[in-house]
């Protein structure tokens, strides 16, 4: 299988939780890359799309769940990150149905960039709030 991201101890949020729910994301965007790279059907590559949006939807949400529980400050530009890119993604599947090629390799580059960043540099800003509520 090809893979585009290898999860590694530097993503941990040392939350066990949500540290489980990054793997299964960077897993589905494997999937699809592996998909993507074996030039499977187009009908697969859209279904695990539609799935990867779908399950990051509800990772963002359980994320979200602790900042309005723990009351976490820097929630409001969290969120923001999420939105967008729930219609970034929205975007890309929207155009896939008419230019499935191209768009696949955009796709990939924008998913492995956007989750390093915002694993590395988003999520880890809420760790201290979130171990320090008593969460691991
Ligand atoms: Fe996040």
């Amino acid at each position: 299988m090809e893979t585009l991201i290898i999860w590694q101890e530097k993503y941990s949020v040392h939350v066990k939780e949500i540290d489980d729910q990054h793997k299964k994301l960077i897993d589905m965007i494997n999937e699809l890359f592996d998909a993507f790279m074996r030039k499977d059907q187009e009908d697969a590559i859209e279904k695990i799309l539609h799935d990867m949006a779908a399950y990051s939807v509800d990772h963002f949400y359980t994320e979200e769940k602790y900042f309005s529980q723990f009351g976490y400050s820097d929630s409001e530009k969290h969120i923001a990150e999420h939105r967008k890119f729930t219609l970034e993604v929205e975007k890309f599947h929207n155009e896939y149905k008419r230019n499935s090629y191209m768009l696949t390799s955009k796709l990939m580059a924008f998913l492995r960039e956007w989750l390093n960043h915002h694993i590395l540099e988003v999520d880890k800003k809420y760790v201290d709030c979130f171990t320090a509520a008593g969460l691991r």
